[in-house]
């Protein structure tokens, strides 16, 4: 068997590279690694980082096309998705030892790290299909119209939309890293950045066994969230069904992305009772308004002795809840962000970089948002300053690339 150090320099660069790490033993040096082995299986009928337990932290890209045909475009994907099968199993992309005239085909910063649950997710932004030239208009998925703006909108063009979009998650944030940065490298004459965005502390729980995280409100965020666990609430809002005319998109799903940066300063000069009625649920235990229990029902008909409702009506709980959004559901999956201070004001640039998934971006996130940007209360301490659409196609199979379908 090939020796760690045999295997990085026989493993040759770019694509011979990728091909021999397909079979050849991990290269992560487990030993020093509390964290142990795991990893989190790449290939299957969805892609993971969706329904998957949501790691600690989040590296994403958006990134647009500088090559123009069809051809270079199912080449970059198959490419990418060899390099994501190989991450996140622990392997590096190709060898960090060869030639001393060449640069090594991987960067390098992720050898002795654990897998550290890395997911690689990746997206189809609405642009991908208007491409002149490309000829992908025929294949875009249904839903897959740009959101317009809706109400209390601040964006920034320039940490917005995107040709192609990739979510790295994993427990170990240089992992994550290294993943977008290989991906880049490998994509490099055929796509560009456009823009980053790194997350920390995931912000909800996103299956059943999972302790719900804080945001940076000092908030339990995930308390009713979809799970990822639950079969059937998944098949209902969040996997495209078959009902879906484009038979190749069947098992995909609709990722939205919105920096939402929080005006940190405002929400700590606020009161304790005024934070929780913001959002209607008590601070420390997360019990909403009418319980004592994170977990208690949230009772939007409960009034109080003076006959007013006991959460709020502008409360963020309420107008996001199914039963002010016609029984819309999401699954939210997104983390905590700072980016140092805002040099006009010298207050911090941080927030919830805020990520969800559904079967149907405009009936479920554009209506929720539209509601919450028009009268939640939360709006006097937020502003969204990014957003991205991107179809999330069905995960593929060993031999198979992801987007496959969209080809044939
Ligand atoms: C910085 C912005 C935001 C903050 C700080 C925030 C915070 C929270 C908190 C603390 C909860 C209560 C715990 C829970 O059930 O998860 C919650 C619930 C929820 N939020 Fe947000 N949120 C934000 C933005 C959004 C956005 C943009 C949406 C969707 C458009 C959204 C949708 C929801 C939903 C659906 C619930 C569950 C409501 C229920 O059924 O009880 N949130 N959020």
């Amino acid at each position: 068997m090939l020796s760690r150090r045999h295997f990085l320099v026989a493993a040759g660069t770019g694509a011979a590279g990728l091909a021999a790490g397909g079979g050849a033993a991990s290269f992560f040096e487990r030993a020093h690694d509390p964290a142990g082995d795991a990893t989190v299986p790449f290939y299957g009928p969805y892609q993971a980082g969706i329904a998957t337990a949501a790691q600690d932290r989040l590296v994403f890209a958006s990134f647009d096309l500088t090559l123009s045909t069809q051809a270079e475009l199912r080449d970059l994907l198959r490419q990418w998705t060899a390099a994501a099968a190989l991450m996140t199993g622990g392997e590096a992309t190709g060898a960090v030892e060869g030639h001393p005239a060449v640069p090594p085909a991987d960067t390098g910063e992720a050898l002795g790290l654990s897998p550290a649950m890395l997911t690689v997710t990746f997206g189809f932004g609405p642009s991908l299909f208007a491409r002149d030239g490309l000829g992908l208009a025929a294949g875009r998925p249904s839903a897959l119209r740009p959101i317009g703006h809706l109400p209390g909108d601040l964006l920034d063009p320039a940490r917005s939309d995107g040709d192609l979009c990739v979510q790295a998650c994993a427990n170990d944030p240089q992992v994550a890293f290294h993943a977008v940065r290989n991906l880049a490298r490998i994509g490099r004459g055929a796509v560009v950045l456009r823009w980053t965005q790194l997350g920390f502390g995931r912000t909800s729980s996103t299956t059943s066994t999972q302790e719900t995280a804080r945001n940076l409100q000092g908030f339990k965020d995930g308390t009713n969230n979809l799970h990822g666990d639950d079969a059937k609430a998944m098949s209902r809002f969040v996997w495209v069904g078959d009902d879906e005319p484009q038979r190749w998109f069947r098992g995909g799903t609709y990722l939205v992305a919105r920096r939402i940066r929080m005006l940190i300063e405002t929400w700590d000069r606020t009161s304790l009772g005024d934070q929780e009625a913001t959002i209607g649920r008590s601070k420390v235990t997360g019990a909403p308004l009418t319980g004592n229990r994170e977990h208690d029902p949230v009772d939007l008909d409960l009034r109080g002795t003076r006959g007013h409702p006991v959460i709020p009506l502008d409360a963020h709980v309420r107008r996001a809840a199914p039963a002010s959004n016609d029984g819309a559901r999401i699954l939210r999956r997104g983390y905590s962000f700072t980016d140092g201070i805002d040099p006009a004001s010298g207050e911090l640039d941080a927030g919830l970089f805020f990520i969800c998934y559904q079967r149907d971006p405009h009936k479920q996130f554009a209506a929720i948002q539209g509601r919450l940007g028009a009268n939640d209360a939360l709006n006097e301490y937020i502003k969204h300053t990014g957003s991205g659409l991107f179809a999330v196609p069905p995960g593929t199979r060993r031999g198979g690339f992801i987007g496959e379908g969209l080809f044939t």
